[in-house]
């Protein structure tokens, strides 16, 4: 959520800002912000309402120079999305402030504010912390010194960045609960939520962790940790590709995403099925003593990444026969649970951000679990850095909002945690090659599915008037409905439930007539003629379906049914195998819809905020 860029250079930092923004887009983009300090020590900021590209557009018209700048893309939390509530917040004309994360006692910190004399002009929680910064400065030494006491006196989560106009060689960040990173460059250095922001202008980066607060100056990089300690924090090479932000030859990102699946899956399978046998130091050294020892798995996770974890349980109890409990993060971190005896928390995260899910891994520390694992695609993020294991799903950047490819490659590492736990708890040698079987089989499998675009395009329009879709799936094909309808509503804004299809007589059945389009994920398992049983149940009561089942299903089209005809598979793969059909179908309606696919409205990618 919010995306934040600061660079301090020789050079003018405006476009490698704006660059950056659009890189970050993906973060929040309902308003845009950046400032730079020009030669004569005053704040240039312009502000629009609106995407980057509206920001980028102003900047033409009217630049600003200089080689110290902050910039920002907003989520809105507190106060709407509006030019006054957009970032950079400005105190007295010269000290500037981006923050990603919510003030908690931003209220009261207001009023004490008030008192003094400060005059508020926007509704967001961060403006206290651009006049606090200036009230400290008054009586502090230096703008770091000032940001060290500012942030003593915050509740609640920040990254933040600040600049005083009348020091152009330093900007002061600090992290708490909201990710910052900054980038070295020869006679200049950055800082950004994100390294995907920074990618043109550096490779070498380093995590700031809980508490740190930085000055930042060309040629130095200073870090304290929570107790004003000089700290260092270890500089890496990212190896990622400059272009990962680059939407090619597709449309959307999620449609290039989308396709992308077969390849990220090649990725995530890539040398950790050797010879037909897992290797187990692809979760992280002491695995395989941590598998051994597991007896329960509680998984915990948001969204998407929850239908996964949803996946999973199917998976470990069925096949590793080792109990598993699956729980939203924010359920799970507030409230008291049971911890059972040798039990690993495996938190599943794209981000590896995600608030909720970051404070539970947390808190499954303080409250006795064993172990933890995180199934994750972006390296050096805070759940990996905080987990004793992880496994990368090696996904590549992800930029619609909407997740597939990181959703598939969870699946796939989740199936590799089955088999490796499985391998301790008695999994027999044909079970273990059969998975490693079907997980080779999964990209081709894949390629097939995605032939399958344009008729599934062709079906999208029946959807053009529709309001509401209600999803049905049974076994480890209900959290496959689940992530249908989520992704359905996600990005088309058509409001979609997904029922375990057993359920549908309890309650759902009533919602059932022509304008309830059904979609049914059915493919020919040990359920089939349960789910048809709820497919009668459905045509009964005049309802209109799309079956999504194989040939083997034995499904045929006529008035009350289309059916979509998938590639036939191995059972322990058709979750994965019929998540593809689904996105599409998303895709195509939301085209209809015309709404906009990789920025749907109200949301973020990275949910850094609680
Ligand atoms: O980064 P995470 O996987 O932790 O994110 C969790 C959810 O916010 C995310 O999956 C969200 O539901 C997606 N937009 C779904 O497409």
């Amino acid at each position: 959520m919010c995306g934040i860029v600061g660079a301090v250079a020789q050079r003018d930092v405006a476009d490698i800002l704006v660059e950056g923004l659009k890189r970050l887009e993906y973060r929040g983009y309902d308003s845009a912000g950046v400032a730079v300090i020009n030669n004569n020590n005053e704040l240039q900021a312009t502000k629009r309402l609106g995407k980057v590209q509206e920001l980028a557009q102003a900047l033409e018209q009217q630049p600003v120079t200089g080689g110290t700048g902050i910039a920002h893309t907003r989520w809105a939390t507190h106060g709407i999305p509006s030019e006054v509530n957009a970032h950079p917040h400005v105190s007295n004309n010269t000290i500037a402030v981006v923050h990603n994360g919510i003030i908690e006692n931003h209220q009261s910190l207001r009023s004490q504010l008030q008192g003094l004399g400060y005059e508020f002009l926007s509704q967001t929680d961060t403006e206290v912390i651009t006049h606090l910064v200036h009230h400290e400065l008054k009586t502090s030494d230096t703008l770091l010194a000032a940001v060290q006491k500012t942030v003593k006196q915050l509740e609640g989560a920040y990254g933040t960045v600040v600049m005083d106009s009348r020091d152009q060689d330093n900007i002061i960040v600090a992290r708490s609960g909201s990710p910052l990173v900054i980038g070295y460059g020869l006679g200049e250095n950055f800082i950004a939520s994100d390294i995907m922001a920074l990618l043109p202008v550096t490779r070498k980066f380093s995590y700031l962790e809980e508490g740190d607060v930085a000055q930042i100056s060309r040629f130095n990089v200073s870090i304290f940790d929570t107790h004003g300690e000089p700290v260092e924090r270890e500089a890496k090479e990212a190896n990622v590709s400059h272009d990962s932000g680059d939407k090619g030859e597709y449309r959307h990102y999620m449609l290039k995403e989308t396709y992308e699946q077969p390849t990220a899956i090649r990725n995530s399978l890539e040398g950790r099925l050797v010879g037909g046998m897992l290797d187990i130091n692809t979760f992280g050294e002491g695995a395989d003593e941590i598998f051994k020892n597991v007896e329960h798995v509680q998984i915990i996770a948001c969204g998407t990444s929850y239908h996964s974890g949803m996946v999973a349980r199917y998976w470990l109890e069925e096949l590793a026969g080792v109990s598993c409990n699956i729980e939203i993060a924010s359920e799970f971190r507030y409230r008291k649970s049971f911890v059972p005896k040798n039990s690993l928390l495996v938190t599943i995260s794209q981000s590896g951000e995600t608030a909720d899910t970051l404070a539970a891994l947390r808190l499954a520390k303080e409250i006795g679990y064993q172990s933890s694992l995180v199934i994750c695609n972006v390296p050096g993020s805070s759940l990996v850095r905080e987990s004793d294991l992880a496994f990368m799903t090696r996904a590549g950047a992800e930029i619609g909002v909407a997740s597939t490819k990181a959703f598939t490659t969870q699946l796939v590492g989740l199936l590799m945690m089955t088999l490796a736990i499985g391998q301790h708890h008695g999994m027999s040698d044909k079970k273990q090659a059969e998975i490693t079987q079907s997980l080779m089989s999964l990209p081709a499998k894949l390629d097939e599915v995605l032939a399958l675009a344009s008729s599934i395009e062709d079906l999208a329009e029946d959807f053009a008037d529709k309001h509401h879709a209600l999803f049905l799936g049974r076994g480890d094909q209900y959290p496959i409905a689940m992530e249908g309808a989520l992704k359905l509503k996600e990005i088309s804004y058509i409001h979609a439930e997904a029922y375990a299809a057993g359920e549908l007589k309890h309650g759902p059945l009533a919602l059932i007539d022509a304008e309830m389009p059904v979609i049914v994920v059915a493919p020919k398992n040990d359920l089939i003629e349960k789910l048809k049983s709820n497919v009668e149940e459905v045509r009964a009561r005049g309802g209109l379906m799309y079956v999504f089942a194989d040939n083997d299903a034995n499904f045929s089209s006529d008035d009350t049914m289309k059916v979509i005809d998938v590639p036939v598979c191995d059972d322990i793969i058709a979750p994965i195998v019929y998540t593809l059909p689904l996105q599409l179908l998303s895709y195509y309606v939301a085209i209809i819809k015309g709404t906009d696919v990789d920025q749907p409205r109200n949301l973020a990618k990275s949910v850094t905020v609680e």
